[in-house]
């Protein structure tokens, strides 16, 4: 079995998100992002795990104050590299999102955190270090893998052939306790196993609370049509999700 962490994965991620992002960003994750984001021109806003940054980016040239963090140095070096191409006057930083020391409190309008939290060994921390830097009435929105349909080496589809009928069952188990897991990404004809903190949605709804973050929305993104022209399997994405989106405020 071969493992990687993130920061081993820098390269491999900057070149597969690329300007744009991947198929799956591009046609199911970020129109579901952004359909919670909004008007950001002039807002404070903070990219949490922001990976190769091309979220990052989008929000600076939306006419936000980007401040970009990823734990991973190779990451962030890709971003620095594509800020000095086109200066969109985004801040990187390096930085594990448990801590958070560089970014003063109540200083961002918005925090961005798009499937990382379920990466992040201390989340817990990482969302009370949301909560400290986001203003009053600020906004969290966070995506992660869905809790109760994606859960690593314990979940998985099954296909099953009654006379004409094909039945698409998504088969869980492991669901009720954290634990960490594996979740298999293919890389290069290969295929690589990478960490995963696996928590039960009640999990995050206390999380939040206990950070004073007030959930406000729940979304299960679906397929776009682009994604479903491209991806003969697509509608058992619609039928089941794997991704889930919190919209959460900071009560003032
Ligand atoms: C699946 S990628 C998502 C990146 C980006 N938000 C996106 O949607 O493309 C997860 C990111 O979380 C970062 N990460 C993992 N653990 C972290 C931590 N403790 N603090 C900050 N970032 C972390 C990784 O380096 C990686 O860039």
């Amino acid at each position: 079995m071969t493992t990687r962490s993130w920061p081993e994965m820098a390269d491999w991620y900057d070149e597969k998100q690329g300007e744009t992002g991947d198929l799956w960003h591009r046609t199911l994750l970020d129109p579901a992002l952004f359909a919670r984001v909004g008007e950001v021109a002039g807002r404070d806003v903070l990219d949490l795990a922001c990976g190769n940054g091309h979220n990052t980016r989008r929000l600076a040239r939306m006419g936000a104050h980007v401040v970009g963090v990823d734990a991973s140095e190779g990451v962030i070096a890709h971003c620095r590299e594509r800020e000095e191409r086109e200066p969109l006057g985004i801040t990187y930083y390096v930085s594990d999102a448990a801590r958070l020391d560089m970014l003063a409190g109540a200083s961002f309008d918005l925090v961005v955190c798009q499937m990382a939290l379920m990466d992040i060994p201390d989340a817990e921390s990482a969302i009370r270090e949301v909560a400290r830097v986001l203003r009053p009435s600020g906004r969290l929105l966070a995506m992660i893998l869905h809790p109760c349909f994606e859960i690593p080496e314990a979940s998985g589809w099954v296909e099953e052939h009654m006379g004409p009928t094909t039945t698409i069952w998504r088969k869980v188990s492991r669901y009720s306790e954290p634990f960490i897991g594996w979740l298999h990404w293919r890389v290069d004809g290969g295929v690589v196993f990478m960490p995963s903190y696996h928590r039960p949605l009640s999990w995050y709804v206390r999380a939040f609370n206990a950070a004073r973050l007030a959930i406000t929305a729940f979304d299960e993104p679906r397929p776009t049509e682009e994604f479903l022209a491209v991806r003969p399997d697509g509608s058992r994405f619609a039928d089941v999700p794997l991704m889930c989106l919190f919209e959460a405020w900071k009560l003032g």
